[in-house]
């Protein structure tokens, strides 16, 4: 309670009169943020269910690991005006459908597609974009299928439909993709061509690799 009052004597201070409407813009953003929670755990649950399913009756894990993330209110700012959209709650729930991210780390390739079936084919969650990153890789190299999928949330008084983000890719590719994804980071200009081409000979290198182990799986799986 103090954290708020001294939030909104700041406010106060610092745009008199607008307290108000700040005020509402505070608890807008706070909903957002139960609202795409509630159906980042939503997918979680349903991915941890597929995961014990196979366990049981396979005796083995898809899923290697499972990390989700509410995008924060400042880098939702951000994007919002890098794309020209209005500053509100209400424009970041039409225009931005990556506010709740689940990346999903899987042990094989196939695991990843097999996955993906599932989530789309449960009856409430309805997937509305499909990018396939694996088949057609960035320019930098990067793999992962990214799913838009929208989930249901049953709030006390409504039920909502909530984008979900989720990315999909293998213990190979999560690799990758967190080291480069540091390396841009740090450096602090441009990555140099030959660099940016080391890494993305890199990324065909694992997926190799990844194709390969996924050959071996195979392979012992029919003897
Ligand atoms: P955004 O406006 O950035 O969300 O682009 P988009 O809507 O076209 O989404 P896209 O399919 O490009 O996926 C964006 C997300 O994928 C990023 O937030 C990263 O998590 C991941 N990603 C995309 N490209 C790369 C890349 O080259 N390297 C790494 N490490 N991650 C990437
Ligand atoms: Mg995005």
């Amino acid at each position: 309670m103090d954290e708020q009052k001294f939030y909104l004597d700041t406010i106060e201070r610092m745009m008199p009169g607008k307290r108000e409407q700040l005020v509402e813009a505070f608890y807008e953003f706070l909903e957002l943020e139960h609202l795409y929670g509630s159906a980042a755990e939503t997918v979680r649950t349903q991915l941890n269910i597929y995961d014990n399913e196979f366990s049981m009756k396979f005796q083995r894990n898809p899923i290697h690991g499972i990390d989700s993330r509410i995008k924060s209110p400042q880098s939702i700012m951000e994007k919002l005006q890098r794309k020209g959209y209005p500053l509100t709650a209400r424009s970041a729930r039409q225009h931005l459908m990556d506010i709740a991210g689940v990346r999903v780390v899987c042990n094989y390739v196939n695991d990843i597609y097999a996955l993906a079936e599932l989530l789309s084919m449960r009856g409430d969650f309805k997937t509305v974009k499909v990018k396939d990153y694996i088949k057609d890789p960035k320019p930098s190299g990067y793999r992962s299928l990214h799913m838009i999928v929208m989930v249901p949330v049953y709030l006390s008084t409504s039920r909502r439909e909530v984008p979900v983000e989720i990315q999909i890719r293998t213990i190979a590719m999560d690799f990758w993709a967190s080291l480069e994804h540091q390396l841009k980071y740090k450096a602090t200009g441009d990555v140099p061509d030959s660099l940016k081409q080391e890494l993305q000979e890199l990324a065909a290198t694992i997926s190799e690799t990844d194709l390969r182990m996924q050959g071996i799986y195979d392979q012992i799986n029919t003897l």
